[in-house]
């Protein structure tokens, strides 16, 4: 008796020492695929720096060609959310929870994923050069990527169609600053997890967004694709009031954006989804990679190394 009572005090604090590190869970970017060379590349470098690691890599299509395709177009953000959700909550690794990182678009999709699901929940969630208050311009494709460029030609044109907004990935995080009520209006999803709505604001979202511990937020400070490249950081281009635009014809020939940061916005202010609340305990984390959008070089390194794998 007394010997198992020893060995059930001893293994505790043993197991805390030489346990596994806490899992991780990466979404990629548009354009990649969950198992493309350079993931599995990060995933080797990360399983170096945390020996033992699970990694899970989020994926919408088993089918590395269909996968890298649901990240741009045929895709519905909350239909793809619902499905991630389940393909979270069914991963036996991962059930204690884990810490999350998401690559560009994947960012904001796993901070959705943390408002709305977040069971099994997020220890840690950090975003590379996302686009958490939307972005006022398309990305743009790669060379020679013609499915990209079409979708882009039609997105670009009917961004707040209903056909776009059902189909397009990127169009459902398009804001733009010029005409803010048909985003309100069109958009089914950003404005919604940034609880843009007062009709539709939602309080559950709050509550599982600020039970992060830490949400370290990379920008990239040379970044031509996210426009406005401040949305990492949660800044956006100063909303337009058309009114007042109307009576000073030469504004429109300004072409300097302005960029309101964070703690400038009214989902800052206001507190809409918690950022205000987390920023005060002092759990967001600002830090950048030198570069343009997704170089990432070996600014992620430290970043790894802090805060994943269970050591904060
Ligand atoms: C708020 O979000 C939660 C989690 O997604 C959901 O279960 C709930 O139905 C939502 N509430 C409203 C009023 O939409």
């Amino acid at each position: 008796m007394t010997f198992v009572l020893l060995t059930l005090l001893l293994s505790v604090p043993l197991l805390a020492l030489c346990g596994s590190p806490r899992a991780l869970v990466v979404w990629h970017g548009l354009g990649d695929s969950y198992q493309s060379p350079g993931m599995v590349q990060f995933f080797d470098e990360v399983k170096k720096i945390h020996s033992g690691i699970f990694i899970h890599s989020v994926y919408i299509d088993e089918d590395l060609d269909n996968d890298r395709k649901a990240g741009f177009v045929y895709g519905n953000v909350n239909t793809q959310l619902e499905l991630v959700a389940e393909q979270l909550a069914s991963v036996p690794e991962l059930k204690d929870g884990f810490d999350a990182m998401g690559f560009s678009q994947g960012g904001q999709f796993l901070r959705a994923y943390v408002e709305r699901y977040n069971s099994p929940p997020v220890h840690n969630l950090i975003t590379f050069g996302s686009q958490h208050m939307g972005v006022s311009d398309i990305p743009a494709c790669r060379r020679y990527d013609f499915l990209c460029q079409a979708a882009r030609r039609a997105a670009k044109g009917a961004v707040y169609s209903r056909w776009a907004q059902q189909n397009i990935i990127s169009a459902q995080y398009y804001r733009d600053p010029t005409n803010l009520p048909a985003y309100l209006s069109s958009n089914h999803f950003l404005p919604y997890i940034n609880n843009e709505l007062p009709e539709a604001r939602n309080e559950t979202y709050k509550r599982q967004f600020t039970s992060l511990n830490k949400l370290i937020l990379m920008i990239f400070t040379e970044d031509q694709t996210v426009v406005p490249k401040e949305s990492a950081w949660f800044g956006a281009e100063v909303v337009e009031d058309n009114s007042w635009l109307s009576q000073r014809p030469f504004s429109l020939f300004r072409t300097e954006k302005t960029i309101v940061p964070m703690r400038q916005q009214r989902i800052y202010t206001e507190d809409w989804i918690g950022l205000k609340e987390l920023d005060e305990r002092s759990a967001i984390v600002f830090d950048s990679c030198k570069g343009e959008h997704m170089h990432m070089g070996d600014c992620w390194k430290p970043i790894v190394e802090k805060f994943t794998g269970g050591l904060d």
